[in-house]
């Protein structure tokens, strides 16, 4: 299977793909948690990356290309990927259609999440992670079940995003709406754009998905 999960900072696809990444055995590439480990790593696309990041703009379409391009071709890739993240300017959307046309693989489906802006940026805000797993939480719609204590893993240090503070979400949606949302004709155009309700509860959200991928023919999970 391989699938794109399209839409805003916030949107959900982080959440949407872990959970197809366990339900269905493929690799889930967050282009963002890459970039995050190139800074933390100080390696040189991380020191590129780090500015850039935090003040809620994208990084170079030529740096998240080759990341891409060398990324798919991982063994635990070979049953499928969801791409969290990428593509997110048309020049990397046919930067991927290249990529794939030269290794026979075919795209089955992007999957656009929609939500209104005004829940993105509570839902950004209110977000942090296990410091120590990277389970992810939120202050209001998904808090661990024992305050401070993460549920996965016991770890009771949590972080928060450095651009996820609100003048920087506010850049990073206008971002997507400058440079992003141009993807969503290009894939309609291809007759591959499905689009969910993402302001729906989690698991109507997964729900929602899954009918998309059996609509398309992608066997149900455990299949
Ligand atoms: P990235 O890490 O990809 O961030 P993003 O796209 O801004 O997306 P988020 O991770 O913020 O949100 P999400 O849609 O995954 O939502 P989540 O599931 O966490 O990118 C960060 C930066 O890296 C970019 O700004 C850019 O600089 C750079 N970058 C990355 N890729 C790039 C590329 N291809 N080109 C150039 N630059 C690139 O959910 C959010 C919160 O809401 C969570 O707390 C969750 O619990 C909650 N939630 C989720 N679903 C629901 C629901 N249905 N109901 C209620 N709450 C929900």
């Amino acid at each position: 299977m391989e699938l794109i999960l399209l839409g805003p900072p916030g949107a959900g696809k982080g959440t949407q793909s872990k959970l197809l990444e366990t339900r269905y055995g493929v690799a889930q590439i967050s282009t963002g948690d890459m970039l995050r480990a190139e800074v933390k790593a100080g390696t040189p696309i991380g020191l590129e990356a780090k500015s850039v990041m935090d003040a809620g703009k994208l990084v170079s379409d030529d740096i998240l290309v080759r990341m891409i391009q060398e990324r798919i071709h991982r063994p635990d890739c070979a049953k499928g990927f969801i791409l969290d993240g990428f593509p997110r300017t048309v020049p990397q959307a046919e930067a991927l259609d290249r990529m794939l046309h030269n290794t026979a693989v075919d795209l089955d489906a992007v999957i656009e999440l929609k939500v209104d802006e005004a829940v993105l940026v509570e839902r950004i805000s209110g977000r942090f992670t296990c410091a120590t797993c990277g389970a992810g939480y939120h202050d209001k719609f998904k808090q661990p079940k024992k305050p401070g204590v993460c549920d996965v893993c016991g770890g009771t240090e949590f972080t928060r995003r450095p651009d996820d503070k609100a003048e920087t979400v506010h850049a990073r949606l206008e971002a997507y709406n400058a440079q992003t949302a141009p993807i969503l004709p290009y894939y309609r155009a291809q007759g591959r754009l499905h689009v969910v309700d993402g302001m729906a509860e989690m698991d109507e959200v997964e729900a929602q998905i899954e009918a998309v991928l059996r609509k398309i023919g992608v066997p149900a999970a455990g299949a």
